[in-house]
């Protein structure tokens, strides 16, 4: 029996506790006004709840006292890019195909530079950590250097990733730096799994950029190294269906150089129908699919039957113009729904600025696709969700007993316009709807300022 004391944390806490749907969130929000978070040697939570009830035993531990303050489960960015932590706010792209040639292409060209790409890791994992961003599915750099310098600072710092190069087999001379042959992306990718697949807190992805950075012949062999080391747990990461301009967006030109009507299929093993050619496929519980905007009926309910995740980035689609994920349609197929920053199309590091975006985006849908969505589903989104999403939920996502201590602590006093809305902008007389709003406040007014402390698997996260 573990004798070593622990340390309990008091502050608010809130939390959707148990494993619920999108559609239950609410009644799983749980708000513990004078709360205690106890957590043992080894990292775990072994208790959570109100300090009045907190057991015998963990009354002698140590407390640190973030009273005045609350604590939320650490925020799970599901779609990041690492390549383009200077590439935020780009003037003059246009929308997607024209902003990856105009600006990001050049600017993760960079990276091949390994100095650089180490500065770039360092204030990668910074923002991050003020961010209060505990885990994240970061898309990576096309140079293994780069990668390297990645997850060596994030095992330093103490946050939890997974990552994987940037594959990219054809594109222009705009995107000839990131590009290799067929050989050396499956190397690479390969040589990354075996050398940072599967560590305490790090993970690997392999990761096309998407389908028009890659070539049916690159699914196949793509194909064929995810069927070798699925078993162990290595994820997949790319973009679907994000920007649909007529005949010369994202959705038709892929659906044109594949000869498929379904921009999924392309990552489901099924291209080139008709043919005998196909291969492996990529979905399933530790796939994640950025944006899925434009999605028909029949995506949305593959992706569900793979439990294949969304990682919805409505910071993104704004700045692109990519249009709306419809919310409703999406989350009725039963399709995990998680949030992204989609750092450098998003320009916001904190995933509540990104939840606000979705609030009013999904606010904004026309006629019965709008939607007033609840704290709770706002909280949940920005948390355990995304832990589903990882296929981690067993460890983090919430505050419940038995998962790894992975909270932030907020202390509204860091940035006063949240400290004032708080103390008097919550106009309900009755518990629930004075819970909500604070919630609600809490996540639309937090800023970096306000992070006090980022804690992953019971240790404080410092840059
Ligand atoms: N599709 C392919 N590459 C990218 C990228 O870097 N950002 C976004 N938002 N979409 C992409
Ligand atoms: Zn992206």
């Amino acid at each position: 029996m573990g004798t070593e004391p622990g340390v309990v944390h008091r502050a608010h806490l809130f939390h959707i506790g148990g494993a619920p749907t999108i559609e239950s969130a609410c009644e799983h929000l749980v708000s513990v006004p004078d709360g205690a978070l106890a957590v043992d040697a080894g990292g775990r939570i072994v208790y959570s709840g109100p300090i009045a009830d907190l057991p015998e035993g963990q009354r002698e531990w140590a407390q640190l006292d973030h009273r005045g303050g609350f604590i939320l489960p650490g925020f799970v960015d599901t779609h990041i890019h690492f390549p383009q932590t200077y590439a935020t706010d780009a003037y003059g792209g246009g929308q997607l195909l024209e902003w990856l040639e105009n600006c990001i292409f050049p600017a993760e060209a960079r990276y091949r530079d390994p100095a650089f790409a180490r500065r770039a890791a360092i204030d990668f994992c910074r923002r991050r950590i003020a961010a209060g961003t505990t885990a994240a599915m970061v898309f990576g750099s096309a140079f293994p250097d780069a990668q390297d310098a990645l997850f060596t600072e994030t095992e330093r710092v103490g946050l939890r990733m997974v990552s994987g190069r940037g594959i990219q087999t054809v594109g222009s001379a705009a995107a000839a730096d990131l590009v290799t042959d067929i050989d050396t992306a499956i190397a690479r990718s390969a040589a990354e799994i075996d050398r940072w697949h599967g560590r305490e807190l790090v993970d690997v992805a392999v990761v096309p950029r998407f389908s028009l950075s890659v070539t049916p012949d690159t699914f196949v062999a793509l194909g064929e190294l995810y069927d070798a080391v699925r078993d162990r747990g290595v994820y997949f990461h790319s973009h679907l269906n994000e920007n649909a301009r007529p005949g010369t967006g994202e959705v038709d030109a892929t659906k044109a150089a594949y000869g498929t009507d379904s921009y999924l299929d392309t990552y489901d093993g099924r291209f080139l129908p008709g043919s005998a050619r196909g291969g492996a496929s990529l979905l399933g519980r530790r796939s994640i699919l950025a944006h899925a905007v434009h999605c028909t009926d029949a995506e949305l309910a593959r992706m569900a039957q793979t439990g294949t995740s969304i990682a919805h980035c409505p910071t993104s689609q704004l700045f692109l113009g990519s249009g709306t994920m419809p919310w409703r349609r999406t989350v009725a197929a039963g399709v995990t729904v998680a949030l992204g920053t989609d750092i450098g199309a998003g320009d916001e590091w904190l995933i509540p600025q990104v939840a606000s975006d979705c609030f009013g985006v999904h606010m904004s849908e026309p006629g019965d696709a709008g939607v007033s969505l609840h704290p709770a589903e706002l909280l949940f989104t920005a948390t355990l969700a995304g832990a589903r999403a990882l296929d981690r939920e067993a460890d983090f996502g919430n505050l419940d007993v038995g998962k790894d201590a992975d909270f932030v602590v907020i202390d509204p006093q860091g940035w006063e316009p949240l400290a004032a809305t708080l103390e008097f902008g919550i106009r309900a007389d009755d518990t629930e709807t004075a819970t909500a709003q604070t919630l609600f406040a809490l996540l639309m007014g937090i800023r970096e300022p306000a992070i006090a402390q980022v804690w992953v698997r019971g240790r404080r996260v410092v840059a």
